[in-house]
């Protein structure tokens, strides 16, 4: 039998944006199966819990068959071992994320060294997005439909008149 190769596309994804979907998009073409997970960081408070989180994401994500989603809480490499997955997917946007990601990633190595991160560039449309951006720019009023999926923009509502931003 072939072997299935799976990977692993970590993040709060708090919330999922466009951004992320093209990763994620990309990486789906690319292997068996991809875990998206979210992260479950009970030392950071996050705007949407982590069943929204997860449930943006599943909704987001639904037209890649070979993708599920799930969450994750503790070491990301020991999230990898229990899913039995040696590829960490993670997205670059501009140079600003590269200091951040090469610690990560040579964390990681250090932690698990036959686990491999794995880097999908974004376009460029996307250079400029963040989950934090769509937040303030929602809070403050200004247009966020071309940068979240329709069930993100509505959670975004619903959440945003109830409470403030928290990450
Ligand atoms: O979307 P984010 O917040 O940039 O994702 C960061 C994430 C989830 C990949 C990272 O915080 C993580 O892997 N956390 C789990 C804890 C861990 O394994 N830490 C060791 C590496 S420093």
């Amino acid at each position: 039998m072939k072997r299935q190769i799976k990977a692993v596309y970590p993040g709060s994804f708090d919330p999922i944006t466009n951004g992320h979907i093209y990763i994620a998009e990309r990486a789906a073409a690319l292997f068996d199966e991809l875990v998206v997970s979210v992260l479950l960081n009970p030392q950071k408070q996050a705007t949407f819990s982590i069943e929204d989180r997860r449930a943006m994401a599943r909704e987001a994500l639904s037209h890649l068959p070979n993708v599920k989603v799930n969450s994750f809480t503790g070491l990301l490499v020991d999230f990898l071992r229990r899913e039995h997955s040696r590829i960490i997917i993670r997205g670059l946007r501009a140079l600003s994320d590269f200091e951040y990601e090469f610690q990560l990633a040579l964390m990681n190595r250090q932690l698990a060294p036959d686990i491999e991160t794995l880097f999908i560039v974004t376009d460029a449309k996307y250079s400029y997005l963040s989950s934090r951006a769509v937040k303030e720019i929602f809070h403050f009023g200004g247009p966020v439909q071309d940068m979240v999926p329709p069930g993100v923009y509505r959670r975004l509502r619903e959440r945003f008149a109830r409470r403030s931003i928290t990450s």
